[in-house]
């Protein structure tokens, strides 16, 4: 079946539906998720985000401190949109109907995270994303002009290609004209054409073998732009958020947010000692990728599979206020955070790199936009400042709205586009030769692609890559289409790319260190 819609968005975190929300004025627009709506990063999301909201703080303060963390790699240009437009979104959301935790003088209730020189982060208790995702689909509920595909997964982006023209650059003008889209309930692939696309998929975390990440992110959108020859960059920024709680078997990890440690908590090592001092003078709350490195030399050092956080030396009835949700979940396991110590280890989180989009959100492909974690807009540069990718997504998601609706009027349905051709395939025997795959891919990456890496490490994981890229080409090739191998696929391929990424960068910066090449280069590569 083929189905036409003028926005066609692939994603319902922050990006996709407040994108949506917005385009709805000009035009039909469907929304596509690959399990519900609210099963995305953006509910997950703890700490909150970050905008200048108050006099002692300023435009100025923020953006140094998210170019000092990007480590000479972020676009300033994008840094200043960025963080002059956060507090005029921040109003649209509550006008949205979301709310923030104000202080007894109404004020919002700030809080600081790591490399940020100011209280500057607004949030909703311990769990703001929830509040966001949730905020944002009741507001879909008023909007008839959106129809809403849930357990939908994009497969392909539509392009030339499936015309029979080859495109071998994105130079040579590659155009979307919506994507290939398995209904899991049904198991159809349904063509859907769009005058414009967003790609709001999110991030990556199905790459390594642990993240705070759910299972829906498999990099599924910038997998299928690099397919489209689409321009991809900076992938082998892979950020590793320092403290996820330490209970091997749990996926996604459990985060406890940087908030805690802006609030007072302290990182010690196994044995009680404070570590932090000896890396950084700005101790616990020097940037992420400073403390992640430092976590991880000390458990190496030791020997240890995790530190402790503490916060014991905290009002307990404050703390179980500010951080209610670590609270409960964490008396879950036993541990009760106003008295014990938290263990906590380093793990995947968060992906700086992505499908390159201008100040507009234009990706290189004519016709997409991407908003987002799928996205690289060169504000985070080589680290992300905390709580500084909520803010990111809504601001470009504004931008490729209003972008887009100064085109949407010329634009055309590609009504050449073919139906998917499944001719020659059948269901995959096993589905071990899946699973296993996967489970090997992470193994991979977060053994000789995590922390620290070197030329050897590197080398054996494209070496390993390349022999699973083989296997699931011809099975793929050979396959009914199903969400298990899409998403294999597409984490080889974005295994790959940070992979490749992190070969081609010759020397150590931001999240990416590496031990063949230690040092910064004065230069930005
Ligand atoms: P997401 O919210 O991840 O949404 C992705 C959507 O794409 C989902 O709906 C998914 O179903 C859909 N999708 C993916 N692939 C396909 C496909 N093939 N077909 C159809 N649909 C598809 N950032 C902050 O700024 N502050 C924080 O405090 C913070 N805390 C965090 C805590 C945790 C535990 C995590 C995991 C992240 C946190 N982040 C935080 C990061 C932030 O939450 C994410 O970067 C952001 O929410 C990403 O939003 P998004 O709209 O790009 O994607
Ligand atoms: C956190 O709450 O520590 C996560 C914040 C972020 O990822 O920006």
């Amino acid at each position: 079946m083929t189905r036409r819609f003028d926005f066609l968005v692939i994603g319902s975190g922050i990006a996709g539906i407040s994108f949506a929300l917005k385009a709805s004025k000009y035009g039909k627009v469907a929304i596509l998720c690959k399990t519900t709506l609210g099963e995305s990063n953006t509910s997950y999301a703890q700490g909150g985000i970050a905008s200048v909201t108050n006099e002692q703080d300023s435009f100025e303060k923020h953006i140094q401190d998210t170019l000092i963390a990007g480590d000479g790699h972020c676009n300033e240009e994008v840094v200043k949109k960025v963080v002059t437009e956060a507090p005029s979104q921040i109003k649209e959301l509550v006008e949205w109907g979301i709310e923030f935790d104000k202080d007894e003088n109404g004020q919002f209730d700030l809080h600081r995270e790591g490399g940020h020189s100011d209280h500057r982060i607004l949030h909703h208790k311990d769990n703001t994303g929830f509040e966001i995702q949730q905020g944002l689909i009741r507001r879909l509920e008023k909007e008839p002009n959106i129809e809403i595909f849930e357990h939908h997964f994009a497969i392909e982006i539509l392009t030339q290609h499936h015309l029979g023209k080859y495109v071998t650059h994105h130079t040579q003008g590659v155009e979307c004209y919506g994507a290939y889209v398995l209904d899991q309930h049904t198991n159809n692939i349904h063509t859907f054409l769009s005058k414009v696309t967003l790609m709001a998929t999110g991030g990556i975390g199905g790459v390594y073998s642990t993240t705070t990440n759910p299972d829906v992110a498999t990099g599924d959108g910038i997998a299928m732009v690099y397919r489209a020859r689409g321009i991809v960059k900076d992938m082998e920024f892979v950020q590793f958020h320092p403290t996820a709680l330490y209970h091997p078997g749990d996926r996604p990890s459990f985060l406890i947010t940087e908030a805690i440690r802006g609030y007072g908590a302290v990182l010690r090592t196994k044995k009680g000692k404070e570590f932090m001092h000896k890396y950084d003078v700005r101790g616990s709350l020097a940037p992420r990728d400073i403390v992640a490195r430092a976590i991880d030399n000390e458990m190496k050092t030791h020997g240890h599979d995790f530190v402790y956080l503490d916060v014991t030396n905290k009002d307990p009835e404050e703390t179980k206020l500010h951080f209610p949700n670590i609270y409960k979940k964490c008396l879950e396991y036993g541990i009760d955070i106003t008295k014990d110590y938290i263990p906590v280890s380093p793990t995947q989180h968060y992906l700086c790199g992505g499908i390159v989009v201008d100040m507009n959100a234009k990706s290189s492909i004519d016709r997409l936009y991407a908003a987002g974690e799928c996205s690289c807009t060169g504000l985070h540069g080589a680290n992300r400042l905390a709580s500084n990718s909520l803010i990111e997504a809504i601001v470009y998601a504004d931008a490729a709205v209003k972008d887009a609706i100064k085109h949407i009027d010329k634009l055309e349905f590609n009504e050449s586009i073919p139906d998917w051709n499944d001719e020659g395939t059948s269901l995959p025997e096993e589905m071990v030769l899946i699973t296993q795959s996967f489970r090997e891919v992470e193994q991979i990456m977060s053994t000789y692609v995590g922390i620290v890496r070197s030329n050897l490490r590197l080398k054996r994981a494209m070496s390993r890559l390349e022999i699973l890229y083989r296997e699931t080409e011809n099975l793929f090739n050979k396959s009914v289409v199903s969400r298990e191998i899409c998403e294999l696929r597409n984490v080889i391929s974005i295994a790959y790319i940070i992979i490749k990424h992190a070969i081609a960068r010759k020397e150590s910066r931001g999240l990416h260190f590496t031990a063949d090449y230690p040092k910064r280069l004065g230069k930005d590569i």
